[in-house]
């Protein structure tokens, strides 16, 4: 399956640009092709303007150059999978506005369906299992990212997976690449 990468971080050899590699070479040992979509070394804007303010009475409105690029990027693919780190509970602000723009009304929900049937996120966490547990926030971001985002998209192959522990150690470091990895394999 084509699959489209997206990777949200500062940093291309930061842990989540490790995730999304350890990922990448998991699906494709399993015959997948990737492409990667590195959002911010790429200058990635992610501020939502008035060219690409949904137009609630116009499924068919064209939004910018940029998002059209980024639209025609997805629909080369069969598959999207984004990764990231948890900030705040959530996706960084470079990620959330490139949902903003580019999963647009008219394309991605609304009159249209995405283009795609599988989408996943993987965020990488830098608490472990338990604290987010102790909270609920681990419910609250499937909640918000697996449902409010990819359900209220209809894609019916849907994944909001944490990987935990990021900040306790070598041991646990070795653990998130294998798990993504093996999240690859399973693809
Ligand atoms: C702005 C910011 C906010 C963060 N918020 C959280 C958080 O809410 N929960 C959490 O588990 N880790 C949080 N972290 C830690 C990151 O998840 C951690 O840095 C990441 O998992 C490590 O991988 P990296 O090398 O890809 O950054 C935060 C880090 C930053 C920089």
């Amino acid at each position: 399956m084509k699959t489209l990468i997206v990777l949200a971080h500062p940093r291309r050899q930061s842990l989540s640009g490790q995730v999304a590699d350890a990922f990448a070479t998991g699906a494709t040992a399993k015959g997948h092709e990737v492409e990667f979509a590195d959002l911010i070394s790429e200058g990635s804007d992610p501020v939502l303007r008035e060219a690409d303010e949904p137009d609630w009475d116009n499924p068919d409105k064209v939004y910018s150059a940029e998002v059209r690029r980024e639209m025609a990027r997805i629909e080369r693919n069969e598959a999207t999978v984004m990764v990231f780190p948890i900030w705040w509970w959530s996706m960084p602000a470079i990620l959330k506005g490139w949902m903003d723009r580019v999963w647009n009304n008219g394309w991605a929900y609304g009159a249209r369906q995405f283009p795609q049937k599988r989408a996943w996120m993987i965020g990488v966490c830098g608490s472990n299992a338990a604290a987010y547990a102790k909270r609920g926030y681990d419910g609250a971001i499937e909640t918000q990212l697996g449902v409010g985002i990819l359900d209220y998209c209809r894609i019916a192959e849907r994944r909001m997976e944490l990987l935990y522990g990021s900040m306790e150690g070598d041991a646990k470091l070795h653990q998130i690449l294998a798990q993504a990895r093996s999240l690859g394999e399973s693809f």
